[in-house]
């Protein structure tokens, strides 16, 4: 049967254009530096966000590794948002890989972290406490639904890191759904960041791959600490190659995603039995909750809608999340809509 994926948009598989540039790419050793396809995807990502330099890491979670340990020294405190990915999902690398202290603030229902917060937490100079090094952003920001965080609120946050000696890093996993639905540059948006990961390999299609990117010291001590996690991939030119045409071509189209996330945001409010959250469809993720008289799980609707040829997956004991990408297209979403409404029946 052929499925309609919405679990996550990491199922995107590669286009053919994709799988037929990566036959063909063009290869060295990347740890020697010289892979062409793989310097070249670093400049473009580099220009494309108006950073001095950028590095090919193989994950999203890698990426943001290696900004917080070349940001931060061991015992040094990161301001993170409580449902950030780098928070909840990444197998707490920064404290058991680089002795980073997280300080957690609450994220709001519009995925920023309130200003009067971020000012409260940093630390003042005293023995007793860490010292405050780095305010960590995700952009757009996935647990609270996709939300997107405006240029404006980067600058005011950029504004408070230079102006308290700090840095900012943003996750920007889905940054370029976040300028795509801000109708911003992205050179705008991650102006007042000192660092930013992005992924190729979820909304942008690549099979496999993330992006640092920063000044030329940050991404050669990046490049160091890649090398010492396991992360130099020598010939992944054929990788590279994807990311290529993620940048070239990819990053143009996030809009028609967003639509129909915002399609089936309108088609779930028809069905019964859903509480929908405010803010689904602000990006390309649509999440809810199932209402106290739906007497299924959500195990049994996953199952059910498998049945129906579509793929979801929960996100809590009542919640699911819906992810729409490049191989989800209109029909994808009535077919989506018309298996929960059956299911829910
Ligand atoms: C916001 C965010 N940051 C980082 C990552 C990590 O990316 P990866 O799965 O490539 O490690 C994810 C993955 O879903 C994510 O959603």
């Amino acid at each position: 049967m052929e499925y309609i994926d919405l679990r996550s948009d990491t199922v995107t598989k590669p286009t053919p254009e994709m799988r037929e540039a990566m036959a063909e790419a063009e290869v060295g050793d990347d740890v020697y530096m010289d892979d062409p396809t793989i310097n070249k995807l670093q400049e473009k990502a580099a220009e494309m966000l108006d950073k001095e330099d950028s590095l090919f890491v193989p994950s999203g979670t890698m990426g943001n590794l290696l900004a917080l340990l070349v940001h931060c020294q061991r015992g040094d405190e990161v301001i993170v948002g409580d449902k950030a990915h780098i928070y909840v999902n990444e197998a707490g690398g920064m404290s058991a890989l680089g002795g980073i202290h997280p300080r957690p603030l609450m994220n709001q229902v519009d995925g920023t972290l309130a200003v009067e917060d971020i000012l409260a937490s940093i630390q003042t100079e005293d023995v007793h406490h860490t010292i405050t090094r780095l305010i960590c952003l995700e952009n757009t920001q996935n647990i609270c639904g996709g939300v997107v965080l405006s240029a404006e609120y980067t600058r005011a946050v950029g504004k408070i890191a230079r102006d308290h000696n700090l840095l900012l890093h943003i996750d920007g996993a889905r940054i370029f759904n976040a300028a795509a639905a801000l109708h911003v540059s992205i050179k705008e948006l991650v102006e007042p960041a000192d660092s930013v990961m992005f992924c190729l390999s979820k909304g942008l299609v690549a099979p496999v791959g993330s992006m640092l990117v920063g000044t030329t010291k940050f991404i050669n001590r990046a490049r160091h600490l890649r090398k010492m996690l396991g992360g130099g991939m020598r010939q992944a030119g054929v990788l590279a190659a994807a990311g290529l045409i993620s940048l070239e071509k990819m990053t143009g189209r996030l809009e028609q995603d967003h639509a129909r996330a915002k399609s089936l945001f309108e088609g779930l409010k028809q069905i019964q039995g859903l509480k929908l959250d405010a803010t689904a469809g602000s990006s390309n993720m649509v999440y809810f909750d199932l209402l106290d008289d739906v007497q299924l799980s959500v195990s049994q609707i996953i199952e059910e809608m498998k049945k129906r040829g579509v793929l979801v997956d929960g996100s809590g004991p009542r919640r699911f999340r819906l992810v729409t990408h490049y191989w989800v297209d209109d029909a994808g979403v009535e077919k989506t809509l018309r298996a929960l409404a059956e299911v829910l029946h």
